[in-house]
């Protein structure tokens, strides 16, 4: 059943207060699932937020106890992060069957990177109409000396986690260094694994066997770009909300940003505190870049922030090349943006926004709407809720406790 949300806008005014808890980090859960098939024993997990991406990723574990080297196509072609239980598998099974990802449209998002890790392991890879049959000689990865072209996030977490199971060593080199990538190998590590230099742009890691959790839960770090999202709404629309639960260390250039333009933010080791202030505030630019730079995940809800500030700015999106899918939309409600090429739009502000219609076109440009319909005069609804809540937990509840008049509906 198709839902979306219905908000009441608040005109510009300042009326959110209270306090608002963070859940788990989607970006986390969804690597320790596909970590799980590493060990040998149950893997026992704490503050797992209840989103729709962990359901598939849960419902795509379960399938591989019926045919344990296949990811289930209808269900791995929903999110993106299917693809990284394509690398535990192989390591473990010597052999592993998986559809072209889904998720996210936000571009060219190919899958290079895993196939052609692969292959530097041992696999051998073919390709059959957008189904992939990857499978190791001998049963068997060996490591390999792997140097990305680029930075990906998934793709130096799916190599790292094969690589644990591989024979010897293995060299990921220009890898990511998200929070979440050291977090997860920490927890690896206390398990029997042997990765160093996690979190750095070289990571090694020497294969063994099989690793043990021992009963020791891992507990999903708290979710930055949520937490980073409400510190972006109370910005835009709170009087004094307390964001709780967060870790404001792993968000030091956004809110340096905020603060730049004016944000009045407190912080401690585990919340943020927003209390707004009445004046416009003032522009600020954002390149988005791989951490600990400005998050890509940030930048749809940046633009709503940018859009109510004094004065003119632009926004360098440099990961992705169809991220501002969310703009014309904006436009229509009255923000003045200008998308100059695939990677930047020029803001204009402060414009006043009014109600709209709108359909969630992913994950967060869904939330950029949530926020642009807080702000706005009017109600406004937004379409296709299922994008956001394959990111954020029970949204509409956490957000009427700050205030906000939203609620959830079949959409007609
Ligand atoms: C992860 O996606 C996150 N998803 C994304 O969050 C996040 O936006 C992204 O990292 C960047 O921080 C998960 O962790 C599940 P990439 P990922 O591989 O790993 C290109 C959200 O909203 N690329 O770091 O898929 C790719 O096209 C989501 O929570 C290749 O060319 O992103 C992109 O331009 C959205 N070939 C760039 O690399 C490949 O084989 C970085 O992508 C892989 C990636």
């Amino acid at each position: 059943m198709r839902e979306r949300f219905i908000v009441e806008g608040l005109s510009g005014e300042h009326t959110l207060k209270g306090e608002i808890a963070v859940r788990g980090a989607k970006n986390a859960v969804l690597k320790i699932l596909p970590a799980s098939v590493l060990f040998e024993d149950e893997v026992p997990l704490e503050n797992v937020p209840d989103i729709e991406d962990v359901k598939r990723m849960r419902e795509l574990l379960e399938a591989l106890k019926d045919d344990p080297t296949v990811l289930r196509k209808d269900i791995a072609e929903k999110f993106r992060a299917s693809i990284v239980l394509a690398g535990p598998v192989l390591a473990r099974r010597g052999r592993v069957e998986f559809p072209f990802p889904g998720g996210c449209v936000l571009g060219e998002r190919s899958i290079d990177l895993f196939l052609n890790g692969f292959k530097a392991m041992g696999a051998e890879v073919e390709e059959d109409d957008g189904f992939f049959k990857i499978a190791v000689p001998g049963g068997k990865l060996h490591g390999a000396h792997i140097i990305f072209p680029l930075v990906s996030v998934t793709g130096t977490e799916t190599l790292m986690m094969a690589a644990v199971l591989a024979e010897g060593e293995t060299v990921l080199q220009n890898a990511a260094m998200e929070p979440e990538v050291a977090y997860l190998a920490e927890y690896l590590n206390a398990s029997g694994a042997h990765i160093e230099g996690a979190g750095t742009p070289t990571v090694r890691i020497v294969g063994g066997g099989l690793l043990r959790a021992a009963g020791r839960p891992f507990v999903v770090p708290a979710d930055r770009i949520e937490a980073g999202s409400f510190v972006i709404l109370a910005a835009l629309a709170g009087s004094d909300v307390h964001i709780t639960h967060c870790n404001p260390a792993w968000l030091e250039v956004p809110l340096a940003l905020l603060r730049q333009a004016g944000v009045h933010i407190e912080t401690t080791p585990t919340s943020i505190r927003v209390r707004s202030s009445s004046a416009p505030y003032k522009m600020v630019s954002v390149r988005t870049h791989e951490y600990p730079g400005f998050p890509t995940d940030l930048q749809a809800p940046m633009a709503v922030f940018m859009s109510q500030c004094q004065g003119e700015g632009s926004i360098l999106e440099t990961i992705f090349d169809g991220r501002f899918r969310y703009v014309d939309d904006l436009v229509v409600m009255g923000a003045d943006m200008a998308v100059m090429n695939p990677h930047r739009v020029f803001i204009r502000g402060p414009k006043a926004l009014t109600r709209k219609n709108l359909e969630s076109p992913d994950l967060r440009g869904g939330l950029a709407y949530l926020l642009a319909a807080t702000v706005a005069k009017g109600t406004s609804s937004i379409d296709n809720a299922y994008l956001i809540d394959r990111g954020y937990e029970h949204i509409e509840e956490r957000l009427r406790a700050l205030g906000l008049t939203i609620r959830r509906e079949e959409s007609k």
